[in-house]
């Protein structure tokens, strides 16, 4: 064949029907190829006790004011469980029911358990089998995570994984608090115990077909150097194993047994977590806005892009230095410390809540929920609603 013919041939014959058949592969790879899966909040409730504490109601307990609590911390009040009548689980059944109920579930549906708290009911079993039993749910696993003010986003980057991997199609993953039960009302524990409130959040987290909506990625780290600045040390196994001779805690004079938990713990008013607040919000406002940026960059947008950003309301200020460092608008940040104090895991489901109830979450809205604490553990979660 002249060279011109073969010439013509391929660029005109060849051509043309490599063009249809590349098309067609495509088209029939587009049907042919598993659809990316990613996880959505399909339902989402929130629990806090009916008993509001004031600022000025903690005057009875310690030398502390309005004045300086609000100044710090924002908070003006936060809710107390009921002493004898609510618990951790108790409350977190009670944000689960309406996350089921508007994910139009039963509690038959859910497959998978995921219990987020710092404050468990016992210090085992956890809080996840309790709630099975309540919530007379089926068999299922329960998992329990102890991330403190990470440990929603940190439960939530867990149970986003089972879902895209197709293990489970419904997932309850709850957060929950008693923290009035464990705080040193005293003068001396004041730094802490005016900060933190009692609450829960729970979610639904179900597939969807979708490579647009849903959960778009999670971000996760943890720094251990600093972890007795934010901590409950006491009880436990440490047996003053970490910090170089320094006393975390004093033991009974007891040959075996007698130092998880001893007499002189207790004594000694050391079984109260402890803060060192200044350190912590140092790292805080470091972190975060990194964690934020992090998760921005990776899917490709900007902080003009936000609708919302939920942060872990650990202090108002912490969330205002947040909101000037990136720039966002008092639109763009929902904060209710005001009214619940720092419910550590439970904080972000119920500020999620919260501001979806109020209608400030539409679908097709880019979210991000953001949180620092205890570990040092920072997290993050963006997603669209
Ligand atoms: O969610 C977990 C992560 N936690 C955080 O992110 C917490 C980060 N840190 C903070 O939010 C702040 O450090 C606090 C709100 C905890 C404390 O605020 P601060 O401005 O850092 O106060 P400070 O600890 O430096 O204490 C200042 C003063 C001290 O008195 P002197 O030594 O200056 O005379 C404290 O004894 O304020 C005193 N103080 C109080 N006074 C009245 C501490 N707590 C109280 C109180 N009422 N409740």
């Amino acid at each position: 064949m002249p060279t011109f013919v073969k010439f013509i041939f391929k660029k005109y014959v060849v051509g043309y029907y490599s063009t249809k058949i590349d098309f067609l592969y495509i088209i029939y790879l587009s049907y042919k190829l598993p659809v990316m899966i990613r996880t959505k909040i399909a339902g989402i409730g929130m629990y806090v006790p009916e008993n509001v504490v004031t600022n000025n109601d903690l005057l009875k307990y310690m030398d502390t004011s309005d004045e300086w609590i609000q100044e710090r911390t924002g908070i003006k009040e936060r809710r107390y469980a009921d002493r004898t009548g609510e618990t951790t689980t108790t409350m977190g059944v009670e944000a689960a029911k309406i996350a089921i109920e508007r994910a139009g579930l039963t509690n038959s549906d859910i497959d998978f358990i995921v219990f987020a708290t710092i404050c468990p009911d016992y210090y085992f079993p956890g809080c996840g089998v309790l709630l099975q039993r309540a919530m007379q749910m089926k068999d299922i696993g329960a998992l329990d995570v102890r991330n403190q003010c990470s440990g929603f986003i940190y439960a939530l980057s867990v149970a986003d994984q089972f879902i895209k991997t197709g293990m489970y199609k419904n997932i309850l993953l709850v957060a929950s608090e008693k923290h009035s039960f464990g705080l040193d009302f005293s003068t001396r524990g004041r730094n802490i115990s005016v900060i933190f409130g009692d609450g829960a959040g729970a979610v639904v987290l179900q597939p969807i077909e979708d490579t647009d909506n849903g959960i778009l990625s999670t971000h996760l780290h943890s720094d251990g150097n600093n972890a007795e600045i934010l901590a409950m040390y006491n009880p436990g196994t440490h047996a003053n194993h970490w910090m170089n001779g320094q006393k975390l805690a004093d033991f009974d004079d007891a040959g075996v047994g007698e130092m998880f938990m001893s007499h002189a713990m207790i004594d000694n008013a050391q079984n109260f977590p402890n803060m060192d607040g200044p350190a912590v919000f140092k790292v805080a406002v470091e972190k975060f806005p990194e964690v934020i940026l992090e998760a921005l960059n990776t899917n490709g947008y900007k902080t003009s892009d936000l609708r919302l950003l939920i942060p872990h309301q650990a202090n108002l200020r912490i969330s205002q230095f947040i909101q000037k460092k990136l720039r966002l608008s008092d639109e763009q940040v929902y904060n209710n410390i005001q009214q619940y104090g720092n419910t550590t895991a439970a904080s972000i489901p119920i500020a999620l809540c919260e501001a979806w109830e109020k209608g400030m979450i539409k679908d097709g809205d880019l979210v991000c929920l953001a949180a620092f604490g205890s570990g040092f553990t920072w997290a993050s979660a963006l997603l669209r609603w």
